[in-house]
């Protein structure tokens, strides 16, 4: 019987282990190739020191020079006294991979669907070639997908919670001119080769344990989705969600339908759009995000996962700084361009 632990690390690489059930969290990675930084073993030096975000542990013995009780509060742990007691977990590790000899995978698959979901934007979904290969991520994270026909490569997050039957599916902006817009738009076809590599990123779903604030931008809604997804699977979030969408014009709006099918297997999911420059036919809200930012609802503690282009995670981010609300956690992760 064994369980999976994701290991990430600062550089936003992952790796997933199988950890024996009695076996420890460190011996399990260097079984698996990634060799956490260690020095005592015996829980003192906090060398292998990382933030449990997920997951139940037994840790067997952490000395008091090595975590405050204020860090083991907050989920801190040692990977040498670490053994799983949940079936997933995910540990951060605030070290870069490269010093774990930790390298990035690779995967080959075709291109087997490429559908309009806006005016500006289209699903691409690629079918692994070795199915049976495992390619674990976690939701909210991205691939590096490699443009067809070129040596370009686009970082693109994932916009379902798993691999489904091979296939990967990214949701992906249709820009009036660049290297994957141009080629999702005029070339793509069934068929074609196309590499991509991952899991990357350090943006992905903790534990939720108190209310989520989560805000997309465009095609940032891609990570949500697949959040969103793995929520309504597990089938366990009592906590209430907002999620925030803006984007320029209502031609850009997409996936709605899946939007409205996760406020129905939710228990409290609520998600409003909101468009910056609307036309007079539009009968919602208009502006940007952070218009729909609900104080009252931000009073409380939260999580918030702000997603998309740089300037609408900064004004969000900018937002929440001025303004009193709730003490809360705060990842994002910016679409800067290549
Ligand atoms: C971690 C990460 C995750 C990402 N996830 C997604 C995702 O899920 N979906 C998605 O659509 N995109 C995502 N992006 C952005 C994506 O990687 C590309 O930058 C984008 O798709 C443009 O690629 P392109 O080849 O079509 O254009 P390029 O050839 O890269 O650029 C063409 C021109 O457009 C400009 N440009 C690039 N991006 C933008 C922009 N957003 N707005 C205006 N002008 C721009 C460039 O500066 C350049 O002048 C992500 C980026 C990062 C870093
Ligand atoms: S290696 Fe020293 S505490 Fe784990």
């Amino acid at each position: 019987m064994h369980n999976t632990a994701a290991i990430v690390f600062r550089d936003g690489i992952t790796r997933f282990v199988k950890v024996d059930n009695d076996e420890l969290l460190m011996d399990a990675a260097r079984r698996h190739g990634v060799n956490l930084p260690v020095d005592c073993r015996e829980g003192v030096c906090a060398t292998c020191r990382c933030l449990r975000e997920s997951g139940e542990v037994e840790v067997e013995y952490i000395d008091e020079e090595a975590l405050t009780e204020e860090e083991i509060a907050k989920g801190h742990v040692l990977a040498c006294q670490t053994r799983l007691r949940s079936t997933h977990a995910s540990f951060y590790f605030d070290v870069d991979s490269s010093i774990c000899s930790v390298a990035t995978e690779l995967h080959d698959g075709i291109v087997s669907a490429v559908e309009p979901v806006s005016d500006g934007a289209a699903i691409l979904e690629i079918t692994l070639d070795d199915p049976a290969r495992a390619l674990p991520y976690l939701p909210g994270q991205y691939a590096r997908i490699e443009v067809p026909g070129t040596n370009e490569w686009r970082a693109y997050s994932f916009a379902t919670a798993a691999v489904r039957e091979g296939k990967l599916r990214f949701l992906i902006r249709l820009l009036p001119s660049g290297v994957m817009s141009d080629y999702l738009r005029d070339r793509a076809r069934v068929g074609d080769a196309i590499s991509l590599e991952g899991p990357l990123g350090a943006f992905y779903l903790r534990e939720v344990q108190r209310p989520l604030l989560m805000v997309a931008g465009g095609t940032g809604l891609s990570a949500f989705l697949g959040m969103l997804e793995e929520l309504v699977e597990k089938g366990e979030c009592t906590q209430p969600i907002r999620l925030c969408y803006g984007v320029t014009q209502e031609q850009d709006l997409s996936e709605l339908d899946r939007l409205a099918a996760f406020a129905e297997a939710l228990p409290d999911f609520v998600f409003e759009p909101i468009v910056m420059n609307a036309s007079a036919a539009w009968q919602g809200k208009r502006g940007v995000v952070c218009d729909l930012f609900d104080r009252d609802f931000l009073s409380q503690p939260f999580d918030a996962y702000l997603c998309g282009p740089p300037p609408m995670i900064e004004a969000s981010r900018q937002w929440l700084e001025e303004r009193e609300v709730g003490e809360h956690r705060l990842f994002f992760e910016k679409f800067v361009s290549s």
